[in-house]
């Protein structure tokens, strides 16, 4: 394991894990503490999902979705605070990629190796100085192995379930907590067990569990993992 990137490359801190594990949350703030770029990830497999949908695209047919991957224009917006707008094919999708059925459709279609490959340059062209926080599933494992550190978040099934309950219910969605569980153990399933890129840590990777920890705390215990700020206290 490097315990530094090799000279002279952009420093890429990568954070995976689960739904529901608060990685958007902490991979956010941490590239607003160091001022760093910040990668979701998984908004590209929702975009292509949402975009797929639009053009009614069956989710079997796996030629027609690389097609839709590589035609798919994605532009994230934002000033490095608030959560980017995200714009596909033109449109503002920032809301209608967070819905239950564009994350469906966004592992069923991560689960196509030619769609992951279709992405891959393009998740590694946000690599750009000072440095890049990336946020995913398979960012420390497949799209930037030489990153440190790297993190693999996890909570409980039923805290994640319930974290994601409130974010809903504070839009105004109408879900039963037992659904979503159902849902999250779906998906964790679909996403570990998939032939390519299954959700798991690199070797390098520092776990760290997030059940009853608040924000504040993980954001910390992420920072402490910079070689430049080990031993600081912040
Ligand atoms: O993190 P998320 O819920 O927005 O991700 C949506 C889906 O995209 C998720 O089911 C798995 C897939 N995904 C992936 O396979 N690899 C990534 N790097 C990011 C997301």
């Amino acid at each position: 394991m490097a315990d530094e990137h090799p000279a002279g490359a952009v420093p890429v801190l990568t954070i995976d894990g689960p739904s529901g594990s608060g990685k958007g949350t902490i991979s956010r703030r941490v590239a607003e503490t160091l001022g760093w770029h910040y990668l979701d990830s998984g908004a590209l497999y929702r975009a292509v999902g949402l975009a797929a949908g639009w053009s009614d695209i069956d989710l079997s047919d796996a030629s027609a979705l690389v097609r839709c991957t590589f035609d798919t224009r994605i532009a994230f917006r934002g000033d490095g605070h608030a959560e980017p707008r995200v714009i596909v094919n033109g449109t503002d999708a920032t809301d209608e990629i967070r819905t239950e059925t564009a994350g469906a459709a966004a592992s069923a279609i991560a689960a196509i190796a030619e769609v992951r490959a279709a992405l891959r340059d393009r998740q590694r062209a946000f690599r750009q100085a000072p440095g890049l926080v990336a946020d995913g599933r398979d960012m420390g494992t497949v799209i930037f192995p030489d990153a440190h550190p790297k993190v693999f978040l996890t909570a409980s099934a039923d805290e994640r379930a319930e974290r994601r309950y409130k974010q809903l219910k504070d839009k105004g969605v109408s879900v039963t907590l037992a659904g979503l569980l159902r849902e999250i153990l779906a998906r964790d399933a679909r996403d570990a067990n998939r032939a390519v890129a299954p959700l798991r840590p690199a070797p390098d990777a520092v776990c760290i569990d997030t059940t009853g920890l608040g924000i504040d705390a993980v954001v910390e215990r992420v920072l402490a993992l910079l070689p430049a700020r080990q031993g600081q206290g912040f």
